[in-house]
């Protein structure tokens, strides 16, 4: 290589060096920060993980076998499916569901899914956040009645946080209201202590 040509190169490779520095690889602009869930959709999303749906939507019969009925979404036991009396079950089973999958017989009695919508006279209507919250985290009807029968999970969702609650509550106050009165539960009385 003649000498000419070598500081021809040595120039080139100068210049390109300084091109790199003189022009960093611009950086990323920032990524949009995702927009915030509000408390509606938040509660949404855990209404649709924590399986309210499986029991407070009424099922029927499909193509598969039974699905929840979207056209009555948590609006509890359909009061136009009568229970009669709890079926008698061999010893080594405990509970029963009915066929809507909604009334639940066991040692307690019978339970029937509450109406979850926003529904004045038959669903969560008259409730306040307050009265679900204290429903939720001690267990008893509309906050402070009776204890919640099985198998309604509130021992599990009470360990929920305040803001998640809150965000279930406001969600199934945004659902359409649809009227259907569940009947009441019917208690059974406790079993027999042990030595009766
Ligand atoms: C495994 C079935 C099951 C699941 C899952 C379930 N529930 Fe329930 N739920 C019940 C039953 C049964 C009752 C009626 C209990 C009773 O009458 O004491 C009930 C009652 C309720 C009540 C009324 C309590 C009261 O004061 O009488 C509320 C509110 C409620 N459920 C909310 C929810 C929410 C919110 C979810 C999901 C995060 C959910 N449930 C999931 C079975 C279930």
């Amino acid at each position: 290589m003649s000498k000419f040509s070598s500081t021809l190169l040595a120039a080139a490779g100068g210049i390109l060096m300084l091109a790199a520095c003189s022009q960093p690889a611009p950086t990323p602009p920032p990524a949009p920060a995702a927009p915030a869930q509000s408390p509606v959709e938040r509660g949404q999303y855990l209404v649709n993980t924590s399986g309210c749906h499986d029991c407070h939507t009424p099922f029927k019969m499909g193509p598969n076998g039974p699905e929840p009925d979207m056209a009555r979404a948590l609006s509890g036991h359909p009061e136009s499916v009568k229970i009669s009396a709890p079926p008698k079950l061999p010893a080594e089973w405990m509970f029963a569901g009915n066929v809507t999958g909604t009334a639940w017989a066991g040692p307690w009695g019978i339970s029937y899914t509450a109406n979850l919508t926003p529904d004045q006279n038959t669903g969560l209507g008259i409730w306040t956040e307050d009265m679900f919250m204290k429903a939720i985290r001690e267990g008893k009807h509309m906050g402070t009645s009776r204890p919640i029968l099985p198998p309604m999970p509130w021992p599990a969702y009470k360990n929920m946080t305040d803001d998640d609650l809150k965000a279930v509550f406001a969600y199934l106050r945004s659902i359409p209201a649809i009227s259907n009165r569940v009947p009441d539960a019917v208690i059974a009385p406790p079993p027999p202590g042990p030595g009766k």
